[in-house]
């Protein structure tokens, strides 16, 4: 992995107000999956969790202060945001407003290059690139951590996108009063030893999840006999996958990574009533990465809020990898990511 990818690249805006920003972040995929909330107004997750940041599917948002304006406008890849959509981004802003004291509504123009609510991490990006270019238009000043507090408020996942490379999420104290657990619930970036690793991430289906993440994290906390167990499990899964990753252990890295995803399916498959990200497609291209581990090649599967797979290899492995994914489902489209870059200001001047 190269240097660069370990740092974050957000560039501090100086204090005092842009009026316009672009920022540009990537999704990221947890290895130790969050799943579940301890506070749903603060966004504040039961469990600690890890990433790796993507290099494609990148999310371009520009935030332009409009002083005549009675509401926000919000537009999505070209159209104009609505339903939830909207309300979470003017929320979000919200947030930015009471933060630096300003009343002006905003112009936000996002472009997501990856689709749209299909477990793929877009509000990942999304927020996390919305952050950057929001806090930067409204002239808040943050540092990274504090632009990773932020991100979580629009979505959890979004706080590791504001790194690069691999990132953990601290779920945070509850020692003291709400703002403490604010404070202390962010992420950072992780060390890394030796490893050239990529993601292949086979998309089966691209459309939209029956049941939002939101929903379903509460179903799962709130129902399932599994969640306690899987919780604690996954804080040993989180200590091995830290060791696993300093030494460069691929192997580790991949067995911790699948066994926490799939417990985490488990917590939610023992929910009442249940809820069922997997298809018949995810338990295929599963098969097809069983048989590449049965032939020597060291790959490992990741599920996420949708039925899509990201299998975790060696880059020397990747094409190979991606043959055997493609092979197995076929009609799915496939892509090789590695290690990207954290969040950051794009200059408006070009
Ligand atoms: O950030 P959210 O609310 O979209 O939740 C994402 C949760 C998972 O993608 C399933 C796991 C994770 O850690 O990213």
């Amino acid at each position: 992995m190269n240097a660069e990818h370990r740092t974050t690249l957000v560039r501090p805006p100086a204090r005092g107000t842009a009026g316009s920003a672009t920022a540009v972040a990537y999704p990221n995929i947890a290895l130790i999956k969050y799943w579940g909330k301890r506070d749903e107004r603060l966004v504040l997750p039961v469990t600690d969790s890890l990433s790796m940041t993507l290099d494609i599917f990148p999310t371009t948002t520009r935030v332009r202060l409009d002083p005549g304006a009675e509401h926000d406008e919000v537009t999505l890849n070209g159209v104009p945001a609505t339903g939830e959509a909207q309300r979470r981004v003017v929320a979000f802003l919200e947030l930015v407003r009471e933060q630096a004291g300003l009343p002006q509504r905003a112009v936000v123009d996002t472009g997501n290059t990856v689709p749209t609510g299909a477990g793929l991490a877009s509000s990942a990006s999304g927020f996390a690139a919305l952050a950057v270019a929001a806090g930067a238009a409204y002239g808040l000043g943050l540092d990274a951590t504090a632009l990773s507090r932020l991100a979580r408020r629009g979505s959890g996942s979004a706080s590791r996108s504001v790194f690069g490379g691999f990132a953990i999420w601290h779920a945070g104290r509850d020692t003291g009063t709400a703002t403490d657990a604010d404070l202390s619930s962010y992420a950072e970036p992780v060390p890394a030893g030796e490893l050239d690793p990529a993601l292949v991430i086979a998309v089966v289906d691209a459309g939209p999840k029956a049941v939002s993440s939101r929903e379903a994290m509460r179903r799962t906390v709130d129902t399932s006999p599994l969640y306690g167990p899987w919780a604690a499990s996954s804080k040993e899964d989180l200590l091995g996958m830290r060791g696993a990753l300093r030494r460069g252990d691929l192997d580790a890295m991949g067995e911790i990574a699948e066994r926490n995803a799939l417990g985490m399916h488990a917590t939610m498959l023992a929910a009442r009533p249940a809820v069922r990200y997997l298809s018949p497609a995810t338990l295929t291209v599963l098969d097809s990465v069983l048989r590449l581990r049965r032939d020597g090649v060291p790959a490992y599967a990741t599920m996420d809020a949708g039925p899509n797979v990201k299998v975790l290899c060696h880059r020397a492995d990747a094409d190979r990898v991606a043959a055997a994914v493609r092979g197995a489902a076929p009609g799915s489209s496939v892509h090789i990511a590695g290690p990207g870059q954290g969040a950051r200001l794009l200059d408006e001047r070009g």
